[in-house]
């Protein structure tokens, strides 16, 4: 169960794994029904057939679920127009706030999707309920309230920086009852919770990477749910996330205006040019950086600002595809139109040009404070694009620093900077231009880092294993 899928409806990362998770699950004999609110632009994919399940009324109106195959997936589609029938931003109304109403909004997905767990829907019920984000976090905590035998659950944190914290007055309105209002339950310091009740209700909860999973248990990173998290220490598993090698394939991208490989590189040039006509930069001597990222504090982007100065002195430029906080928006328009031939800057959601920046600029810069996991780097290394990244989270598990050994021991991907400040990302800035003009090492780099393995295969095993112990364990 998610909020969001690649490519019906995507604001990051989590719509990326849920697009790609289930298919190399199937693989290892899983078979995933994704449970999906039915926002405008699925809704011409359900047409007029007869839903597998019907509420009379689900929080405010009338409610249906379809099942669908789309796009190589089995989808149950929660429709229930009063709740998702919205143009626009799928968490955010026209004012650029949360819809009011989403709590309301989140828990009727948990709500119906606790209805099938339990009860099954047309002759299908699930072996196991994997949650993913505070969309769903409430889930388990309506399955505890429920006296019939339930399906284990797992709760992915795919981001504790978003929790789902709504007011308690709330909790009659969402069908709660005060049992699970507790400490140790569903409350947070006098809040409801969402992606806490996951957390506190589900027999095991995962992350996105194993380091991810160590650092939530600090105070720095856990948010305030680490005591929690601490608690329910030996449940807690990272996983890595993959990335879907089909729709990620610098041979076959249609996106790209020259396909390559591995093996003949020659397209990377082509789609560098391009990419330089867009933004408007000049050639120059030095790299071609990308950022494509959404703009806001987790992302550190403002340390990157405070680099330009020096990127534009080792003549080398940077294309950014981005949008998000104002500040940061600004920001980087101020730095294109102080450096217009070395700045380029489009703010905007735009995925084809993502595949173009990762199939032709030599580094795409990953700078957060904190990054479950981050699959911008995995597409880089999948393209060529060497990642330079912080050295926190997913960041940290799958990128190899080109520190001497790492170079020596040929195994070097990448570039890591600590600790996380503008001073250590400008000096690492600095190493990756000089590092890019030894043209033979930065071509092996490049092969190097394309043959990394970023596809799903480990981690998917990884998954079905903890389904499978789950199973044996209930
Ligand atoms: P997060 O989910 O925290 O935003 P991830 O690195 O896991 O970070 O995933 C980000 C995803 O969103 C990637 O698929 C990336 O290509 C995409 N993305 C981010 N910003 C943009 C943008 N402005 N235009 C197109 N794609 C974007
Ligand atoms: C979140 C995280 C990101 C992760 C993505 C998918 O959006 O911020 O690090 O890659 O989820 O798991």
């Amino acid at each position: 169960m998610a909020s969001e899928c690649a490519p019906l409806v995507k604001t990051g990362g989590l719509a990326d794994v849920i697009g790609s998770l289930p298919k190399a699950l199937a693989k290892t004999g899983v078979r995933v029904r994704v449970l999906l609110p039915e926002y405008p632009d699925i809704s011409n994919l359900t047409g007029s057939r007869e839903p597998a399940l019907r509420f009379e009324n689900l929080f405010g109106g009338p409610a249906a679920i379809h099942a669908i195959h789309v796009h190589d997936m089995n989808l149950l589609v929660l429709s229930a127009p009063h709740l998702y029938r919205r143009e626009g931003n799928i968490y955010l109304g026209p004012d650029g706030q949360d819809w009011p109403d989403n709590h309301t909004r989140f828990a009727a997905l948990s709500y119906a999707g606790a209805e099938i767990a339990q009860s099954g829907i047309a002759g299908w019920k699930p072996d196991i309920v994997n949650l993913h984000d505070w969309q769903t976090g409430l889930l388990p905590a309506y399955l505890a309230q429920s006296a019939t035998s339930v399906p284990p659950t797992i709760m992915t944190i795919h981001n504790i920086a978003y929790q789902g914290l709504f007011d308690s007055g709330q909790l009659a309105n969402l069908q709660l009852r005060s049992e699970i209002f507790t400490a140790s339950g569903a409350e947070f310091y006098g809040k409801i919770g969402f992606l806490k009740a996951g957390i506190a209700f589900a027999d095991t909860v995962t992350t996105v990477s194993p380091r991810y999973a160590k650092e939530l248990l600090n105070p720095e990173f856990g948010m305030g749910l680490d005591g929690l998290l601490r608690a329910r220490q030996d449940d807690l598993v990272g996983i890595v996330n993959g990335i879907d090698l089909d729709t990620w394939n610098p041979e076959t991208d249609p996106h790209l205006v020259a396909n390559y490989s591995v093996r003949a590189l020659k397209g990377r040039q082509l789609n560098k040019q391009a990419i330089i006509a867009r933004f408007g930069l000049r050639p120059g001597t030095g790299p071609l950086f990308a950022v494509v990222s959404r703009l806001t504090q987790q992302k550190g982007l403002d340390l990157l600002l405070d680099c330009i100065p020096a990127l534009v002195a080792q003549d080398a430029r940077l294309a950014l595809l981005g949008s998000g906080d104002a500040d940061l928006e600004n920001g980087f328009a101020r730095a294109s139109r102080r450096y217009p031939d070395s700045v380029g800057v489009m703010i905007g959601y735009d995925e084809p040009l993502s595949h173009l920046l990762q199939g032709g600029c030599d580094a795409v810069i990953v700078p957060s404070r904190f990054e479950p996991c981050g699959l911008t780097q995995l597409y880089g290394l999948r393209y060529g694009t060497l990642p330079v990244v912080a050295q926190t989270g997913g960041l940290a598990d799958t990128v190899i620093d080109a520190n001497e050994a790492a170079l020596a021991a040929n195994c070097a991907t990448g570039f890591q900077f600590a600790p996380v400040t503008a001073d250590a990302l400008n000096q690492t800035l600095v190493r990756v231009c000089k590092l890019y003009q030894n043209r033979q090492i930065w071509a092996r780099m490049i092969r190097r880092a394309m043959r990394h393995p970023v596809g799903w295969d480990q981690s998917a095993t990884a998954y079905h294993k903890i389904y499978s112990d789950l199973i044996s364990r209930s």
